[in-house]
């Protein structure tokens, strides 16, 4: 079912969900389920509702439908009521929950050209903004996350990623960090420039012996207590690389759901339904390899421009019915987000009351909160 949610309420019921162990459809079901037993639930703010695709069980969104049209109300007003109900009657749980790890999003999408480096680079200039401790890991061989920073890889007396993953590294990983010098970041963003030698990452993955599942999470681990945050911009192809990536995200234990793992930029066309379908594919490969739990945070529909056509819109539409995961952001295509990747300014500071600079900011919250 389609309704329409405003951004906090569904932020609510994100953690709120996650707090009791619930996913947001099982969450959302009980709300519903609830709602209907209350006739007469308080009045419910709905500014800002976007569009929320949620799965139900058969037979309830037709009990849904039918208790507004009883109570003559709109369902988006049905809807924001059921979920601020649930959200009284679950209140968190009084012993917060133990301590989180490093929060690690890998912005995942073997396509090119979908948005993966813009994202990734957007989110955490927005998380590092909002006083977050922020990596920023180039994990795409190609370096574009770096060059559109200005930054020309690994600083001097640091070392590669890949050294690092290979055991092969002498010095301390910190030692291979860019910290961005713009004052809207407050020393808080830290980039992991890629090297050159990143284009070997799969080859040299494949003769390793032992641990290479476990290459990233080693090479990682001894910056990981330094950050809030941790963002890879991902590469291009479901390799090795990939697989090591999609590892690193999954669930720790004891970490909520849904706050570490895969958040994918697609866009509105066929073939990121295809691409999507084989992303997929490799996440449940590696968790059944693994025993891994990997989460797919959302989808970020990218560059959409409804005046491209009706085949546009429909593809859209198409993202947003999904619903596990679901569509946490639309981007639309922009100048900003060209011109800032241009002129290698990071998109906050280059256009930072721009209408793509907001949806990173709600992004992030949404991600982060
Ligand atoms: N919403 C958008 N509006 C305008 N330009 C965009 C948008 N998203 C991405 N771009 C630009 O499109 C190009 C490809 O995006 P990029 O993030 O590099 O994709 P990927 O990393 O998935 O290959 C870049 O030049 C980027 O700045
Ligand atoms: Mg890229």
């Amino acid at each position: 079912m389609l309704v329409n949610l405003a951004p906090d309420l569904r932020r609510d019921l994100r953690i709120r969900a996650a707090e009791h162990g619930l996913n947001m459809q099982d969450a959302a079901a009980s709300a519903i389920s609830l709602w209907l037993d209350t006739p007469n639930a308080p009045e419910a703010d709905v500014q800002g509702a976007k569009s929320w695709g949620v799965f139900l069980p058969v037979g309830l969104p037709g009990r849904f439908i039918d208790a507004c049209e009883e109570r003559h109300i709109t369902k988006v007003q049905g809807m924001a009521q059921a979920i601020k109900v649930w959200l009284d009657a679950y209140p968190s749980p009084d012993q917060r929950l133990t301590e989180q790890p490093v929060q690690r999003i890998l912005v995942g999408n073997q396509k090119g050209g979908v948005g993966k480096t813009f994202v990734s680079s957007g989110i955490a200039q927005a998380c590092a903004e909002a006083g977050k401790r922020v990596l920023l890991v180039d994990y795409d061989p190609q370096g574009h996350l770096s060059s559109r920073l200005q930054i020309e890889g690994i600083p001097e007396g640091g070392e590669s990623l890949l050294r690092h993953m290979t055991g092969k590294a002498e010095k301390h990983i910190a030692r291979s960090l860019v910290a961005l010098p713009h004052d809207r970041f407050g020393g808080r963003l830290h980039v992991l420039p890629a090297d050159e030698d990143a284009f070997l990452m799969d080859a040299d993955l494949a003769v390793m012996q032992i641990g290479r599942d476990r290459a990233l999470i080693n090479a990682l681990a001894p910056i990981e207590q330094d950050y809030d945050v941790i963002v890879l911009d991902g590469p291009p192809n479901l390799g090795l690389a990939m697989d090591l990536a999609i590892h690193y995200v999954q669930r720790r234990p004891g970490e909520l759901i849904e706050r570490s793992g895969i958040l994918i930029p697609v866009w509105s066309d066929k073939s990121s339904f295809k691409a999507y379908g084989l992303l997929s594919r490799q996440i449940d490969t590696v968790e059944k390899r693994t025993g891994a739990v990997v989460d797919q945070l959302g989808f970020v529909v990218n560059a959409y421009d409804s005046r491209k056509g009706t085949v546009m819109r429909a593809f859209y539409e198409g993202w947003q019915e999904l619903t596990t995961p679901g569509t946490l952001a639309t981007l639309k295509d922009a100048v900003e987000g060209r011109e800032a990747s241009d002129y290698e300014v990071p998109l906050l500071d280059y256009a930072p009351d721009s209408q793509h600079a907001e949806v990173m900011r709600a992004l992030a919250k949404e991600l982060t909160a």
